[in-house]
């Protein structure tokens, strides 16, 4: 399998393997966009129907060993029989480093040896070059339901998927939609988070500070571009936004010079921008990560919305989930996963979650069922190894949780740690771009 997985966050851009790297040779999935409009909804065979619904949490755990929570025994009807006989997992092991544009799955090897044995219906929230679906495919699954956002991860994924016939079903949509796609509950939800390599090794997609290209970050290709951000916000809001999404010490002065430079002229392309930041910046020691760094994150997290997102994704998943099924995420920089961190801790809890402020000043919470159950008391990271083979992942942690047979009751998003305050902020954008933002 040669799906290329990349992976966001701090500092991402900075090894070999990935900014540093010579420009990519080739990338298919441009030329493959155009065969596929938005909100497409494709089974790999045409006018192929998914199985009727077998209980999604069946699980072969009670007759093969495996990890300690696959093995527990789950309150769901006996196994179905699989469309396929399961084979062995085919998760990619590149001799050397991923060439620029090619995706490496992170994690990918110590997330099926978490989930295995993989049965059932499992939903792909983040397909990029297709290592999550078709490993799971490959292991076992009965079918599997791969969304993403970027119209050319769709795209790309026409290459491969007729080989999957009706297993596979692709949709270009957010996951925080994701339950909306599920026909019935799921055996498993995974979010591999933040960009793909083929998104940021590509210049024209502007989501790097060392490949010049149109300042846009935009996932989808729709809605207000960094550039829009850039050139429109008043400098307060910029500040808090670089501060609150990139955690950037520096986002007054580099605000500051932002709204200086824009003044001469619109700030259009990542070069400038990168070099305008770095202007503000103390002059790089070995080993420091770019300067630019933060603030791209920043930017590209602002532009799709993506704290907001993986917010209403863990609750989507809660609704999709069946008893039993596993919920996985991989996350690449803290503010994300500090999100995933409270949103399990609190799904976990013996206490209502939309009452927990309340329930704080009482003497008596009202109890309520969990509705998971934690698998990853911490996060699993990955190998030195798998950091040696593919640089990108080294900022990655997975955790993984259990559902319940407790009803789904949402969360609200104050307790999960987004900076509100940042998102506050983009309701400072011009009333035309909010309007273009909205229709999204
Ligand atoms: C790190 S890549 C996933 C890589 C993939 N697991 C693989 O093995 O190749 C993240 C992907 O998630 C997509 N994505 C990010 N945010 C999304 C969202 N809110 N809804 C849907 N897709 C999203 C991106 O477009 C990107 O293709």
């Amino acid at each position: 399998m040669s799906a290329s997985h990349v992976c966001s966050g701090l500092g991402s851009e900075k090894l070999p393997g990935s900014e540093n790297s010579p420009a990519p040779k080739e990338r298919t999935g441009a030329a493959a966009s155009a065969t596929v409009s938005p909100e497409t909804t494709t089974a790999a065979t045409p006018g192929a129907k998914l199985e009727p619904a077998k209980h999604p949490t069946e699980s072969a755990a009670r007759t093969q060993p495996g990890p300690a929570h696959a093995r527990a025994p789950l309150a769901s009807p006996p196994p179905q029989p699989l469309a396929r006989p399961p084979v062995a997992p085919s998760a990619p092991a590149p001799a050397q480093a991923p060439e620029a544009g090619q995706h490496v799955p992170v994690l990918l090897e110590t997330f099926l040896a978490e989930v295995s044995p993989v049965r059932g219906l499992w939903l792909d929230a983040t397909l990029g070059g297709g290592g999550y679906t078709r490993a799971l495919l490959d292991a076992g699954a009965e079918a599997v339901i791969a969304l993403d956002r970027d119209p050319e991860a769709i795209a790309q994924a026409q290459t491969w998927a007729q080989a999957y016939g009706a297993r596979l079903r692709l949709h270009e949509a957010r996951f925080s939609r994701l339950d909306e796609f599920a026909p019935r509950p799921l055996a498993g939800v995974v979010l591999d988070l933040g960009v793909s390599s083929m998104q940021l090794d590509a210049p024209e997609r502007g989501f790097s500070f060392l490949r010049d290209g149109p300042l846009d970050m935009r996932m989808d290709k729709e809605g207000p571009s960094a550039a829009d951000l850039v050139n429109t916000l008043p400098e307060d809001a910029l500040a808090d936004l670089l501060f609150h999404y990139g955690e950037e010490r520096a986002a007054r002065r580099i605000a500051r010079a932002i709204v200086k430079a824009r003044a001469k002229a619109p700030i259009r392309r990542t070069g400038e921008l990168a070099t305008l930041i770095a202007a503000c910046l103390p002059p790089r020691r070995k080993g420091d990560i770019h300067p630019a760094t933060r603030s791209f994150q920043a930017l590209r997290i602002a532009v799709n919305a993506e704290l907001t997102e993986l917010a209403q994704a863990l609750t989507a998943a809660e609704r999709a989930l069946a008893p039993g099924g596993i919920l996985g995420v991989i996350a690449f920089h803290s503010l994300e996963d500090r999100i995933v961190k409270r949103f399990f801790k609190r799904a976990s809890a013996a206490i209502n979650p939309l009452d927990a402020p309340a329930a704080a000043h009482r003497s008596s919470p009202k109890p309520c069922a969990p509705r998971f159950e934690i698998l990853t008391k911490r996060p699993l990271l990955p190998s030195a190894k798998e950091i040696a083979r593919n640089p990108r992942a080294r900022s990655a942690k997975l955790r993984l949780a259990r559902r319940t047979a407790a009803p789904a009751q949402g969360i609200d998003p104050a307790l999960l740690g987004l900076p509100l305050s940042a998102l506050d902020t983009l309701s400072a954008l011009p009333q035309s771009l909010r309007a273009k933002r909205g229709q999204r």
